[in-house]
């Protein structure tokens, strides 16, 4: 596989056919994000056959774009994985059709190279990551990752995760929480609210989202067009979910195991992850190691963002994998660096090390 043709003026890829979503009940929700830029980018030129091989779609959710990638690409296999085992039975029934072109396991980034070489997988020809949280759910109160419906204060995607957001809120220290809120979600008022947690938990510890979010409404005070306690939200299920790392590792897995030629296509929905995949990419381009096939992100196109405004954040990056005669480790013994990257979130277990682009702003 060659890879996909981008068109230059525009810096999209070209689609040939207008994609079809596969039909979806009730259950299946969360509507894939720039589709048809992910089928052009993954499935080979317009010139060629469709491709053959394997496709790795790192963060399954759903099974949006797996559904409708094997649907479009007949002779294509999918190894889909997620690290939430409620949205992979979801998955399961949705690719069901699909039998035994869908491999699908509980797998979190961090373990992917390792169950890859593990299961004795072939080099993959493309590798889909789009991260982050699935509507699905943020829809469901009781997984906590929700300040508009009160629920436990969870918030994790994988239940074997020891942390949830309660433990964090209720242990960590005043200053620790401030730089979370800052750096993780790009809070401005992260010492505020910091110290209005500490205040209120100190007379009963926080065990729901709904209270949060009232205790940070009243710190901040007003609403405006976005929730206030939104950012302070979106910077904890960061880090109970350590995506920071769990990013890097997703980046480091691709150039692990994918083929040559093989294409990586990276869809994020926060600032400072796409600066992190954009970086990476720069790079080990710089070393040989990719061709970077987006210059700048894709966006969805404005008809898109109307009829799916959870896309509009989105940014999608490309890169085909360069092979200079060196081999993919998939199935060698060798533990990648991928495989070792299972620290703490960070590295100070504060978020120190992922600087929003709101850094410099008066807190
Ligand atoms: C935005 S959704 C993916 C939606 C999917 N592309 C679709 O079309 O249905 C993100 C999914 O990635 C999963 N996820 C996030 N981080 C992950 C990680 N580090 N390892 C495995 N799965 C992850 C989440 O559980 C969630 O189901």
């Amino acid at each position: 596989m060659s890879g996909p043709s981008i068109d230059r003026s525009s810096n999209r890829p070209l689609v040939g056919r207008w994609i079809q979503i596969p039909s979806m009940s009730q259950e299946h929700v969360h509507i894939p994000v720039m589709p048809e830029e992910v089928v052009s980018l993954l499935g080979g030129r317009d010139d060629e056959e469709t491709p053959s091989g394997l496709l790795v779609d790192a963060t399954l959710g759903a099974g949006g774009h797996s559904a409708l990638l094997l649907e479009r690409l007949p002779r294509l296999r999918v190894f889909g994985t997620d690290q939430d085992p409620e949205i992979l039975d979801i998955a399961r029934r949705r690719l069901g059709p699909f039998q035994d072109r869908a491999t699908l396991e509980h797998c979190r980034m961090t373990e992917l190279a390792r169950r890859m070489r593990k299961l004795r997988l072939e080099a993959p020809i493309g590798f889909l990551m789009d991260v982050g949280v699935s509507s699905l759910q943020l829809d469901q109160a009781d997984r906590g990752f929700s300040f508009m419906s009160d629920g436990p204060l969870d918030m994790r995607m994988d239940p074997e995760r020891d942390r949830t957001a309660a433990d964090i809120i209720n242990r960590w220290d005043e200053g620790d929480l401030a730089d979370l809120f800052y750096f993780e979600g790009g809070e401005s008022r992260s010492r505020r609210i910091a110290a209005a947690i500490v205040e209120a938990r100190r007379r009963i510890p926080f065990k729901r989202t709904g209270v949060l979010a009232d205790v940070i409404a009243r710190a901040v005070g007003g609403r405006g067009k976005t929730h206030p306690a939104t950012k302070t939200f979106q910077a904890l299920r960061r880090a109970v979910n350590e995506e920071g790392d769990e990013l890097q590792a997703g980046l480091e897995a691709a150039e692990t195991v994918l083929a040559d030629g093989g294409v990586l296509v990276v869809i994020s929905f926060h600032s400072g992850e796409d600066g992190v995949v954009k970086r990476f990419l720069a790079d080990r381009a710089k070393a040989g190691a990719w061709e970077v096939l987006t210059r700048r992100p894709l966006k969805p196109t404005p008809q898109e963002a109307r009829t799916n405004p959870r896309s509009r954040s989105a940014c999608l990056r490309a890169a085909r994998r360069v092979r200079t005669g060196e081999q993919p480790v998939t199935n060698q013994d060798s533990a990648s660096s991928a495989d070792q990257n299972t620290g703490a979130f960070g590295s100070d277990a504060t978020g120190r090390h992922g600087k929003s682009r709101l850094e410099g702003e008066n807190r």
